[in-house]
């Protein structure tokens, strides 16, 4: 298959696993090109006019006018729910906190009481339409957390949920294994007991089963400890289980640090970070991931990410849909909070979409740039003069047709 006379191929790295720093801002960009792929790679790619002869029959789309970029990657969702809580989003208009609906009850366990209720088959029917849903906006590689189990059986039900859609859909799936999102009311007053349950029972058998390939816990006030943290994260580590952590998003919770210090793929959310954690983050091989969608939806403060950049760190971007702090999966409305709230440059957002979302899953070498031998993963805009259109348009799907694996899924 080959694309020609693209206006714009915006292959994003050349070579490199990751970017940091002012890199992000000078993505790799080649005017009036082509790009051909064979069976489920990337072959070739160059300016028009230096081009091989290509076989006569060999199948071609114009792009004339059109930009192609690599698929997003969303690094982290919750995209295995039972259904939403748009009765807690009325509450929280009306004015409790995000917080104050967690402690009554609501929030996470109020997710995990559904989920619990539900069959393994209903919940992979609502995921799958998810996930058509978010490939449709071009996402084609995903993050999918367990943690709204909260039991040994139904932890395990969400990841073979998350696994179900990654032996059945195109899009690259990698599950996390996020036990430790909430202790659970029947815990309440014996947070030991079920942190117990997750390194003894949860843990292992997650690990038998193959159902994930990284561990989370939320850090934060009011959920996990750092101490707690760093005691699942040890016990995890023998299972080759790496670290992809929830941390600062309701306090500077000392997360990032116990991340680091675990050699955690990435630290998430970080809305409450400040000077001292973007230094330790500059020492490490730790990836920055920024969540708009959540600042955007509880209406809390974004997170520093253009002090990030600014200070040299490789940033990541991800949606974290989910039903209670961003019921948003569209990568082309975070790209935009992202350029509006963060400020960030329209080309910065992008590397923080696609490569170095992809380093944050251990998955830089497979997908995340148009380069020969990667994963035919690509995307074509509509027509538009620059890569600006995309997040300057915060509510219009500018995808037009979307490649995953060397197939045209849209
Ligand atoms: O990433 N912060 C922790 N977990 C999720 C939200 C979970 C929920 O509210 O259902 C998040 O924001
Ligand atoms: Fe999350």
């Amino acid at each position: 298959m080959i694309l020609e006379h693209i206006h714009q191929l915006h292959c994003v790295a050349e070579g490199e696993n990751r970017k940091g720093g002012s890199s992000m801002a000078n993505s790799v960009v080649i005017e009036n090109a082509w790009v051909r792929t064979q069976g489920d790679r990337i072959i070739g790619f160059g300016p028009m006019g230096g081009q091989p002869e290509f076989p006569a029959d060999e199948p071609r789309i114009d792009c004339s006018g059109c930009l192609v970029l690599p698929g997003f990657v969303d690094s982290h969702t919750h995209l295995v729910f039972a259904r939403s809580r748009e009765e807690e989003y009325v509450d929280r208009i009306r004015g409790l906190s995000y917080e104050e609906i967690a402690r009554r009850g609501g929030g996470i366990l109020n997710s995990a009481r559904r989920l619990q209720a539900m069959s393994e088959e209903e919940l992979l029917a609502g995921a799958r339409l998810r996930a058509h849903e978010i490939m449709q906006k071009g996402t084609t590689t995903v993050e999918i957390k367990s943690g709204y189990g909260l039991t040994v059986e139904d932890e395990l039900k969400m990841l073979r949920v998350a696994r179900q859609l990654q032996y059945e859909l195109p899009m690259t799936v990698r599950t996390t294994f996020l036990g430790a999102h909430a202790i659970p009311l029947k815990y309440k007053d014996q947070r030991e007991e079920y942190i117990r349950l997750i390194v003894e029972d949860m843990l292992p058998k997650v690990a038998a089963d193959g159902l994930a390939d990284f561990v989370d816990v939320f850090c934060d006030e009011g959920f996990f400890t750092v101490e707690e943290t760093a005691h699942i994260l040890s016990q995890a580590a023998p299972y080759g289980l790496r670290p992809k952590i929830h941390a600062n998003e309701l306090a500077n919770s000392g997360g990032v640090q116990v991340g680091i210090a675990h050699g955690a793929l990435s630290v998430d959310h970080l809305e409450r970070t400040g000077p001292v954690e973007i230094a330790a983050l500059r020492d490490s091989d730790t990836i920055p991931t920024v969540l708009p969608g959540v600042s955007f939806f509880l209406g809390i403060d974004y997170a520093p990410a253009r002090d990030m950049i600014d200070a040299g760190l490789p940033v990541a971007i991800a949606s974290d849909y989910n039903p209670g702090s961003s019921p948003a999966g569209d990568l082309q409305f975070i790209w935009s909070l992202a350029c509006t709230k963060m400020k960030l440059l329209p080309e910065e957002a992008l590397v923080a979409l696609t490569l170095n979302a992809a380093a944050a899953l251990d998955l830089s070498h497979e997908v995340g740039s148009i380069e020969v031998g990667k994963r035919a993963d690509l995307l074509v805009t509509e027509p538009m003069e620059s890569l600006a259109q995309l997040p300057y348009y915060p509510a219009r799907n500018q995808i037009e047709q979307v490649m995953i694996g060397g197939e045209w899924i849209k």
